[in-house]
């Protein structure tokens, strides 16, 4: 076979079903070249693309993306305006492939406090996608996993006041239901990337029985093959969910 058509890698046997990952370490790979934080969002954006891409031939249907956290507005003004900047940029220029390679793409987090012309482009993306279904990409933009179960309590209060919902009945699925994550299958697995072993209050609720994978990659370092390696590295473990091995 020549060398300009490369073999398309199989699906990882045994590939979780949902991958999220907490994309981290832009500014650190910035800073170790001098530049700025900014110009590492950038080369971290660019690689969002080349994962999306990988998932239909890893085998991974549903992928979800820690963007910007509910902490992340404590860093400098210039670094929040620049990446809510960058956010529009990805969507504009994206738009069209997205569209076109069949990816459905949801955003979650509180859109409330994000500028009108941004929540604007997420919601005509989310539109534009909908009918997609060959990747489910969910980005998180201002989401907090502590935010979110906040605000489904209060939701759910809201309901039981109008009576529309029967305080009695409320058990760990009707919580689901009111997360912004509920079309969505719980995680399989939680990779971040940059070396810290933390969460940071990414999806708090939903990856109670998620597998984890902290590597030291730096996100902009993060190519198609280290996403092959954690998710092949993930098909070898055996996950017990509190019982015992059948
Ligand atoms: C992750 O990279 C991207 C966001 C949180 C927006 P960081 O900006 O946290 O990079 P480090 O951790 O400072 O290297
Ligand atoms: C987590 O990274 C949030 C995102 C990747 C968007 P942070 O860099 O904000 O996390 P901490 O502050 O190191 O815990
Ligand atoms: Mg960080």
């Amino acid at each position: 076979m020549s060398d300009r058509h490369p073999t398309v890698e199989a699906p990882i046997p045994n590939c979780p079903k949902h991958v999220a990952i907490i994309m981290d370490g832009n500014g650190r790979w910035a800073q170790a070249q001098g530049k700025p934080r900014l110009f590492g969002h950038h080369a971290g954006a660019k690689r969002v693309k080349e994962i999306v891409r990988a998932c239909p031939d890893v085998g991974v249907k549903y992928l979800t993306i820690f963007a910007f956290s509910t902490e992340n507005w404590k860093r400098t003004q210039s670094e929040v305006s620049g990446l809510m900047s960058l956010f529009r940029r990805y969507i504009s220029a994206e738009m069209k492939g997205l569209v076109k390679e069949g990816v459905r793409v949801r955003f979650i987090g509180d859109r409330v406090r994000l500028d009108g012309k941004l929540q604007a482009m997420m919601d005509d993306l989310e539109r534009r996608t909908e009918h997609n279904e060959k990747v489910h990409l969910t980005i998180a933009i201002n989401y907090g996993g502590r935010d979110e179960v906040a605000r489904a309590v209060k939701e759910m209060a809201c309901d039981v006041a109008s009576g529309k919902l029967d305080p009695t009945s409320v058990d760990e699925t009707t919580l689901t239901g009111y997360l912004d994550t509920r079309v969505l299958p719980d995680p399989d697995l939680v990779i971040r990337t940059s070396g810290e072993a933390r969460i940071s209050n990414f999806l708090l609720w939903q990856s109670a029985y998620s597998e984890y994978e902290f590597i030291d990659t730096l996100w902009p370092d993060f190519t198609s093959d280290v996403f092959r390696s954690c998710v092949s590295r993930f098909a070898g473990r055996e996950r017990r969910f509190g019982g015992v091995k059948a």
